[in-house]
């Protein structure tokens, strides 16, 4: 389907009975709303489950600006689209960073958190130069020589022993995504703010989640977004890299459908 904003056109899905809470994931970079299949498959017996492109990625047009903060609105003019007030939010990794801009600028729509393989603190020096010499090569070689950089290191290593299908499934989503699309989003996690102050201003249901073998956004970061968000709990999902959703998606489902059975009572969720 298909959403109509002011500058841009948003790809998305809906899965499951409109009487049930919403849950919004958010994909990661430089992935595409294809990666939330398996949570789509299973927790939409118990959610409206939605997944979306973000501009300039999957089939949604790419069209500037490409900011957090724009992701955010596009995020939350998507569910007035929609007609869903609030929703529980699940973002993976630069899904996350979204996540928190949206609450800062939209925390009305936000009636909880599902925060998976993602960090609190903006980028260092060496992630700023890594992102900018990708952006070099996107725009001087291209989004296929440049795909397989854009995911090094994404899937762990037993996944990368036990399932190698899931590499070009990822490389696949890049190739999906447009140059402008790529290139705007490294710029916009090159400039995104430091959001370690909104992790003691979260107060909503936040279940925290993250692969063992995630070296991207290690468990340590995990640990800092759990020590900061009051009444958060987190689990780590074993055997699982960056991508733990897809990676391990039946043990991710199971703590995501625990963690919500326990802390949302449906009636009040929408
Ligand atoms: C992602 O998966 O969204 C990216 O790894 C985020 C990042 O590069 O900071």
């Amino acid at each position: 389907m298909k959403c109509r904003l002011a500058d841009v056109d948003l790809a998305y899905d809906i899965a499951g009975a409109s009487h049930n809470p919403t849950l919004l994931l958010v994909h990661g970079f430089p992935h595409d709303r294809s990666t939330w299949a398996p949570q789509m498959r299973a927790l939409s017996a118990s959610y409206q489950c939605v997944t979306v492109d973000l501009r300039g990625f999957g089939e949604s047009s790419a069209a500037p600006p490409y900011s957090m903060d724009q992701y955010a609105d596009d995020m939350a003019a998507l569910l007035d689209a929609i007609g869903v007030r609030r929703a529980v939010v699940a973002g993976l990794s630069m899904g996350g960073y979204i996540a928190f801009a949206l609450w800062r600028r939209h925390a009305d729509r936000v009636h909880g958190f599902v925060l998976a393989d993602t960090r609190a603190g903006a980028d260092t020096e060496a992630a700023i130069e890594r992102r900018r010499q990708s952006i070099a090569q996107l725009h001087t070689a291209g989004v296929e020589a440049a795909a397989a950089s854009l995911i090094a290191n994404q899937l762990g290593a037993t996944t990368r022993e036990r399932h190698p299908e899931l590499e070009p499934m990822l490389l696949a989503t890049v190739r999906r995504a447009s140059e402008d699309g790529l290139a705007g989003a490294l710029d916009a996690m090159i400039a995104r703010p430091d959001s370690t102050d909104t992790m003691a201003t979260i107060s909503v249901p936040t279940l925290i989640l993250v692969g063992d073998e995630d070296t991207i956004s290690p468990p340590a970061e995990a640990q800092r977004i759990r020590a900061m968000v009051a009444g958060s709990r987190m689990d780590v999902i074993r055997g699982a890299g960056h991508v733990s959703n897809l990676e391990r998606p039946a043990a991710f489902n199971a703590v995501v459908s625990e963690w919500a059975a326990a802390v949302f009572d449906p009636a009040q969720a929408h």
